[in-house]
């Protein structure tokens, strides 16, 4: 998946090009490379779809040279994570009704990668036979109020998976807190493994007519009126993630609790663990910033000859880029979607 367009990340990520086509870290490899290699260790490449907004095939195309044009799926708006899980649910049951599908957001740092495949495979293996979903949990360390909560059931257990008691997406601060506390709790990883059949029943289930409407063109797929068919379905249904959608929903959820080194970059928080500082804390990218009594900071500028002093700033994100200054405490970071909800509003 990798049609977002990671708004909480501004003003790195933007619309013209959102946080997985950039090489955040300075590994030399964008977000989704890295999630496109880590998954052709699993996957034959040949099998690998990546479904994307139609503004960022092209992109996609140049950063994955290795791919065909036919394996990138444009979408002609952004409509969230269940109208994309749906439409390539459909079109890879109808390449084989028995196939079975790893989701990968294209945005997440993954350290250990065998690990990863390790814990894939053994998904796999549940997936295939049961009609069930299956997500990789994370132990979380802080109360992060961005991503899905999973309660476990100690009792339902079977090879490394546990039957998943209840799904929370994205709760309040104080919610988060508690299910921190509980210890019963993973976060989310967003990386889902399931059968086309079964996420599909899903869809049917707790999406109907979303689900319907797809149905209702499938004739089309793979046909020179498939772009027209899916412009009419996307204009017709509900803007839903999966998260909300599905998986709260559900009660056939399974969760493997993992320990691959897990980071999903989501918000310039989930980046400053990743990023190296100096000694007060400071994660500082640009040659020319200068940081006076300032500690435990964000600051970076896009413009890397640029002076900017900084003094008597503690725990905050400043990023310059061409077009845009973002000053902003870092445990404010979940609210910069929403400020570019409402510039965007008044635009
Ligand atoms: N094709 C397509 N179309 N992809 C999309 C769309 C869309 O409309 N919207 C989002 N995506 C892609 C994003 O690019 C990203 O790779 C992935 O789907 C997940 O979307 P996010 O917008 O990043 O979701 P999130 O981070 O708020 O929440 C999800 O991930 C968390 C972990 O990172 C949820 O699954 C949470 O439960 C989870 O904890
Ligand atoms: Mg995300």
């Amino acid at each position: 998946m990798a049609g977002g367009i990671g708004s909480r990340f501004w003003p790195m990520s933007t619309p013209k090009l959102p946080k997985q086509f950039h090489d955040i870290l300075g590994t030399g490899k964008t977000l989704i490379q890295q999630t496109f290699h880590r998954i052709s260790k699993i996957i034959p490449i040949e099998n690998i779809y990546i479904i994307t907004n139609e503004e960022y095939v092209n992109l996609t195309l140049e950063q994955l040279p290795e791919i065909s044009k036919s394996q990138v799926i444009g979408e002609p708006k952004m409509m969230n994570t269940s109208a994309c899980n749906i439409y390539m649910a459909e079109k890879i049951y109808n390449l084989n009704p028995d196939s079975c599908i790893i989701v990968a957001p294209s945005d997440h740092l993954i350290l250990n990668e065998d690990e990863f495949s390790r814990e894939v495979l053994i998904a796999f293996k549940k997936a295939e036979k049961q009609d069930i979903l299956v997500t990789l949990g994370i132990t979380p360390h802080r109360p992060d109020t961005g991503y899905g909560y999973i309660e476990f059931s100690e009792n339902e257990k079977s090879t490394e998976a546990y039957k998943v008691k209840s799904f929370k997406e994205k709760p309040d601060l104080e919610t988060a807190k508690s299910f921190l506390k509980s210890k019963n709790f993973l976060w989310n990883s967003g990386i889902f493994i399931w059968s086309s059949k079964s996420i599909l029943n899903s869809s049917q289930l707790l999406l109907p007519e979303m689900y319907e409407k797809f149905q209702s063109i499938k004739t089309s797929y793979n046909t020179p009126n498939e772009n027209i068919k899916i412009r009419e379905v996307y204009n017709q249904i509900e803007k839903v993630s999966i998260d909300y959608g599905i998986l709260e929903k559900s009660s056939n959820v399974w969760v493997i609790p993992s320990s691959f080194g897990w980071n999903d970059l989501g918000t310039w928080n989930a980046l400053y663990e990743n990023l190296s500082k100096d000694n007060e804390g400071n994660a500082i990218y640009g040659k020319n910033i200068h940081a006076y009594n300032s500690s435990n900071n964000i600051l970076k500028t896009t413009q890397i000859d640029k002076t900017i002093i900084i003094d008597g700033l503690k725990d905050y994100i400043v990023v310059d880029t061409d077009d845009a200054l973002l000053v902003c405490p870092r445990e404010s970071d979940q609210e910069i979607k929403n400020y570019l909800k409402k510039i965007r509003t008044i635009d």
